[in-house]
């Protein structure tokens, strides 16, 4: 049954039926909720991104890795609506957006948490959770504090991060309850899609394996996450997928749960030869 240019497998009833598109190797796969297509952005002479390729379903973690240098960041930067790609574009559901702004990011349903994003230590998590965002009883009007501890409240609760009061101060937390705030925060905004630039860098073992739980959490929650990281043991204890990255460009896609960190890595220094599998 073709319904549009959408084949609908027999005995699947239409409505339940999510847009769903071929691969080239035949397998079906939902359309990705976030894109990059082609994005290429320059720093004078550095390309830091040269016609990046990726894709992030609803409901799957997508490692990014690659060496220092190799355009993380940056690309996090362009989905974050901070830097414009000087050529290439970003799509939502399939179709083409601009991400002018953080605010548009924000409002197209994408949170970017980055590298050592700062938190004010003095102020209580629910503080830090609205910090430039905090919810009024009427615009302009006084704020409606009630609403934000019970928001909060239910966002640290969904997460499972294990955080008991919201009326704590930041610094009385440990640097991974501290990470799970930066991303609690970025859960404020409702987001489709979560990049998670390097959140397990400054952490210890334990610590790194609550935020790897908080990330498989987000997964579950239906979310799209891009997981930034230099652990491949990390990435591949959470990932579904592993893109790489080298020298600004896609250098290999593999699937996380088939590879091992020898190929990966192979990816990430450019041994001859080194190439994911197709995966995609
Ligand atoms: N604002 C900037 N001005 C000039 N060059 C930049 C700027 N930001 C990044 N670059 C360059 O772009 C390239 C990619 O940098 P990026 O920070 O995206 O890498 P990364 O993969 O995040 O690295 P790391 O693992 O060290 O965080 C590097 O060569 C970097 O020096
Ligand atoms: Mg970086």
């Amino acid at each position: 049954m073709r319904r549009g240019s959408v084949l609908v497998p027999e005995g699947v009833q239409e409505e339940t039926v999510v847009p769903m598109t071929t691969d080239g190797l035949g397998a079906w796969s939902r359309t990705p909720v976030l894109s990059l297509r082609q994005v290429t952005r320059r720093y004078r002479r550095v390309e830091a991104l040269d016609a990046v390729d990726l894709d992030v379903h609803a409901r799957e973690v997508v490692a990014l890795v690659g060496d220092n240098g190799a355009g993380k960041s940056t690309l996090a930067r362009v989905v974050a609506g901070v830097e414009q790609p000087d050529a290439g574009f970003v799509e939502m559901d399939g179709a083409p957006v601009t991400i002018s702004s953080p605010g548009a990011a924000h409002a197209l349903g994408i949170a970017t948490v980055f590298q050592d994003p700062a938190l004010c230590d003095n102020l209580s998590v629910v503080a830090n959770l609205f910090l430039g965002r905090e919810l009024r009883v009427r615009p302009g009007g006084p704020l409606d504090e009630e609403r934000m501890v019970r928001e909060a409240r239910q966002i640290l609760d969904d997460l499972t991060t294990g955080i008991t009061s919201v009326h704590r101060t930041v610094n009385e937390l440990s640097n991974g309850q501290r990470q799970a705030i930066t991303i609690a925060r970025a859960m404020i905004t409702r987001p489709r899609v979560v990049v998670l630039d390097e959140p397990t860098a400054a952490l210890s073992v334990v610590q790194t394996a609550e935020v790897l739980q908080l990330v498989t959490r987000l997964r579950e929650m239906g979310l799209g996450v891009v997981l930034i990281s230099h652990d491949l043991a990390d990435v591949l204890a959470v990932a579904d997928r592993v893109e790489v990255l080298r020298h600004g460009r896609n250098n290999g896609s593999f699937d996380a749960a088939s590879s091992s960190q020898e190929e990966i890595v192979a990816a990430i220094t450019g041994a001859p030869g080194a190439r994911g599998r197709a995966f995609r």
